[in-house]
């Protein structure tokens, strides 16, 4: 395939981003130049008609490919009968149905309630209110490099990057952070090998927040996502989740997970969390609920969610049209997506293996992930110095070689493609990202 290197954005490209430069919030993050004219599974096209391998999903979020088909067909067909009635008020079969399979889906035994939201955030703002609201206790414990999204409460959780935070103090009060298992980087400055052995992130939560910070009888949840995502892509080690579950029983603390991005087979399960073995009492879910409709959920064991009428609601969220294109794409990702995401998954982490050898960024990195949540920490030497400028570049590289590839934490360049993606695709797009990490390395002098 040829690209036509600096046509990349093309003048129709050029002129939708300086007329969105001219009239939209200086506030979204620095974007890529990119604009998109159509999508079909994970390639897509911008406006000048070229041609790009897709291995960011909208930020993980079209599950089933861009325009699957079958989401298509199930959101016309709803949008025909009705687009909005109020689901806080009224009742619609379509609603009832998406909540009947995520709580069947759901990763706890016991039987599950479910609301539904319009984003990740605000997902994430119902696992705080019914965490108070049921426990009567005030204090949330959160984790460094956790992104929970952006409204008050979630942005209070969010501990990602300081631009996010910068400006909007005070947050919200009784939320505390605490070091997240990552014996890449243990926050702890400890050596990996006495991390792995032994992480002190959980003795943290025990021997110094509770004991210095605030009593463990007053904190409502421990939040959590099971495999960072915004954070670079870290994931922990099983005897950590299992050490956070134990506090929780132990102290009689609600333990949430944050899935908006883990979840619904991105990590080749329906959720991060059964990778552990442990079982949750709340689950946040949004991102590639409804292939790109918005759509969240919280969904909580029934003792938990059992606030009264009146306490929590939403006017668009369970809208029905995105709870259509949401029963499609759990139908589709249980048919067989989700196995695809490992089989792809281990692919990807594979190949990346294979190019430490000629990429001095790989050569030390940590290329980490589940399914097809893959993450490569960039490094520039042994010392794991985070490749951060370089793993810039190779975002805005990518789209001069057709590729469209995000970043995540400092220096993390992740592998978040639709997890319909098949072995042809996703060999073009590695091939794209050894070309484009390469010219990065080169024009950083480092080949
Ligand atoms: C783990 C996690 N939680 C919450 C959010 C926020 O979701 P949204 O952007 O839909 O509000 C995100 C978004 O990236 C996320 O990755």
């Amino acid at each position: 395939m040829t690209f036509h290197i600096g046509t990349r954005p093309g003048p129709k490209g050029q002129t939708i981003i300086d007329r969105d430069a001219a009239i939209m919030s200086g506030s979204l993050t620095p974007r890529y130049p990119f604009a998109i004219e159509r999508g079909e599974g994970a390639r897509v096209w911008d406006v000048d008609g070229n041609e790009y391998v897709d291995f960011a999903a909208g930020i993980a979020v079209t599950a089933t490919g861009h325009s699957h088909p079958q989401v298509v067909e199930a959101i016309i067909e709803q949008a025909k009968k009705f687009i909005h009635i109020a689901g806080t008020d009224y009742y619609y079969d379509v609603q009832v149905k998406v909540a009947e399979k995520l709580a069947e889906i759901a990763p706890f035994e016991e039987p599950a309630r479910v609301f539904l939201t319009n984003s990740g955030t605000e997902a994430v703002e119902g696992a705080i209110k019914v965490s108070r609201w049921y426990t009567d206790r005030k204090h949330i414990i959160a984790f460094y490099g956790a992104f929970h999204g952006r409204t008050m409460g979630a942005l209070s959780l969010t501990a990602s990057k300081v631009i996010q935070r910068d400006g909007f103090f005070p947050l919200i009060p009784g939320v505390h952070h605490v070091p997240y298992n990552n014996p890449y980087r243990c926050m702890h400055s400890r050596r990996e090998e006495d991390c792995r052995a032994h992480c002190t992130c959980a003795d943290y939560i025990t021997d110094v927040v509770f004991k210095r910070i605030v009593p463990a009888d007053s904190v409502a949840a421990i939040i959590l996502e099971p495999l960072q995502g915004e954070g670079g892509y870290v994931v922990p080690d099983p005897r950590f989740i299992q050490q956070i579950r134990d506090i929780c029983d132990q102290y009689g603390i609600l333990m949430v997970v944050d899935e908006v991005q883990s979840g619904i087979g991105r990590t080749g399960k329906w959720w991060a969390i059964e990778h552990f073995g442990v079982e949750p009492d709340v689950v946040c879910s949004a991102k590639g609920l409804a292939s790109g409709m918005p759509l969240g959920a919280v969904i909580a064991r029934q003792g938990v969610m059992s606030w009264p009428p009146g306490a929590h609601g939403s006017t668009f969220g369970g809208n029905p049209v995105s709870c259509a294109a949401a029963l499609a794409t759990l139908e589709l990702v249980e048919k067989g997506y989700m196995q695809n995401a490992i089989v792809q998954g281990e692919y990807i982490k594979d190949a990346l293996e294979e190019m430490r050898g000629h990429h001095p960024t790989l050569k030390h990195a940590r290329i980490d992930g589940l399914g097809l949540m893959v993450g490569a920490e960039l490094v520039l030497d042994e010392a794991r110095t985070p490749a951060k400028e370089l793993r810039n570049r190779v975002e805005k590289l990518a789209i001069q070689n057709g590729l469209l590839i995000l970043g995540a934490g400092e220096s993390t360049v992740r592998f978040c493609p639709a997890l319909m993606i098949d072995r042809d695709t996703v060999q073009e797009g590695l091939e794209r990202f050894d070309k484009t990490l390469t010219e990065a390395e080169r024009e950083a002098g480092l080949l």
